[in-house]
């Protein structure tokens, strides 16, 4: 962080603002450039400021505070904002990620906890030049039928909706595949197509060849109408795509599928976490510890490989902990079963968020999400997840 970085506090809380001041000038940080007790006065002035952090309490007016957050974002992509509020339920703290905010800070505010942020804002800040930032996540197991493309389309749609980041979604079951079709797309130009002139397509006529999905910065790479085409794209290809996707896109996300070939190793090789896919039965487990065998003979490290126990049901004969007894490994995140809201979203080409935000599955996707997600404040809801006893079905 830039020693004149400016900072601006919109609290309604004479108090709450007088000790985040304190708290900013014991670690050497310059005055606040300017305090609001409203919500309307600030934006005007926020629009126009230099680069900087905006500290927001929500507590009050949630809607009227949470929307000031969502129209900095839009117009300020160089201002960080810290969302504070006296409630720290996963609602509110994800409502703010949603909205834009990069960190979340309960009331009162702690002092360690508010150096923590500072220190992770610092950090933060002078990362984004040098740092590369994509992450790709792969969606993977040899069983067909367990929600492969559920989980890469609706975590695809949510890291969009929750970062504003460019997110990739990439259908790599290249004969037959379905991604379009739960998003109820038609690409105009899919993967044959994209394989074919990754060499001369610039970042904007590739953002152009890709179909963006609705108004969200989700963009969709297809699998090839003509399966003969399928047939033809080479794993030199994939590679040289997904190298191509890594400089613009935040996030890769692929449904790599059931097929183990040169194209998909070469995906799960240059996948930075690969999210293995079981349900839980004993098939679906003996498949899991094949796939760990195999993961182990391309090499991975066991931190690559993440347990996703999707259509899970408390207190089943089989649990978590003797699937991770037998594969040796944690699970990373049980999906809740939830068979009336998946059908209703694929049969209308939609995410789950879109037929009920509040259902268990939606808000489930919104948290993995925002747990796969690099957000600082991922870390803070994710220690309230990790508090509740169970997952609410
Ligand atoms: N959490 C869930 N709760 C209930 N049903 C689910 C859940 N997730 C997925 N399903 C259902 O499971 C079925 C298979 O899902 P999906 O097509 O995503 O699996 P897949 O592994 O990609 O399949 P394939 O191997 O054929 O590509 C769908 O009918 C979907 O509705
Ligand atoms: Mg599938």
């Amino acid at each position: 962080m830039g020693e004149n970085l400016k900072y601006v506090i919109v609290d309604r809380d004479e108090n709450s603002r007088d000790i985040l001041k304190n708290y900013l000038s014991e670690i050497g940080q310059p005055a606040p450039e300017a305090e609001f007790f409203d919500t309307e006065f600030a934006a005007e002035y926020i629009f126009n400021m230099p680069q900087g952090v905006v500290f927001i309490d929500i507590s009050d007016y949630p809607e009227k505070s949470l929307n000031l957050i969502k129209s900095i974002k839009e117009r300020r992509k160089d201002i960080v904002l810290v969302a504070l509020s006296n409630r720290a339920s996963t609602d509110v703290i994800i409502k703010a990620m949603r909205a834009g905010a990069k960190e979340f800070v309960t009331k009162p505010v702690i002092k360690t906890e508010f150096f923590d942020v500072i220190e992770a804002l610092k950090a933060d800040l002078q990362n984004t030049d040098t740092k590369e930032s994509c992450k790709i996540i792969s969606t993977f197991s040899n069983k067909g039928g367990i929600g492969k493309t559920s989980i890469a389309v609706n975590l695809a749609v949510e890291l969009a909706q929750l970062t504003k980041e460019k997110v990739a979604l990439i259908d790599l079951n290249l004969q037959l595949g379905d991604v379009a079709t739960f998003l109820d797309m038609t690409p105009p130009f899919a993967m044959d197509y994209i394989a074919d002139n990754i060499h001369s397509l610039d970042e904007s006529e590739l953002l152009n060849t890709m179909s963006k999905y609705k108004n969200t910065s989700l963009y969709v790479i297809a699998d090839p109408l003509n399966i003969d085409k399928s047939k033809e794209i080479t794993a030199e290809q994939i590679k040289n795509i997904l190298s191509a996707l890594k400089k613009t896109f935040s996030y890769i996300v692929i449904d790599i599928g059931t097929n183990i070939d040169s194209k998909t190793i070469t995906a799960l090789d240059m996948s930075d976490l690969i999210l293995l896919i079981a349900i839980v039965n004993l098939p679906a487990i003996r498949s899991m510890q094949r796939c760990m065998e195999l993961f182990e003979k391309l090499g991975y490290e066991k931190d690559k490989i993440k347990l996703v126990l999707n259509r899970y049901i408390e207190n089943e004969d089989i649990k978590a902990t003797d699937i991770e007894e037998v594969v040796k490994q944690k699970v990373y995140w049980k999906i809740p079963n939830n068979y009336l809201t998946m059908m209703s979203a694929i049969n209308k080409g939609v995410p789950v968020n879109e037929i009920n935000p509040e259902a268990n599955i939606a808000q489930n996707y919104m948290e993995f999400a925002s747990k796969l997600s690099d957000y600082l404040i991922t870390q803070k809801l994710n220690k309230n997840y990790s508090t509740r006893e169970s997952i609410n079905l």
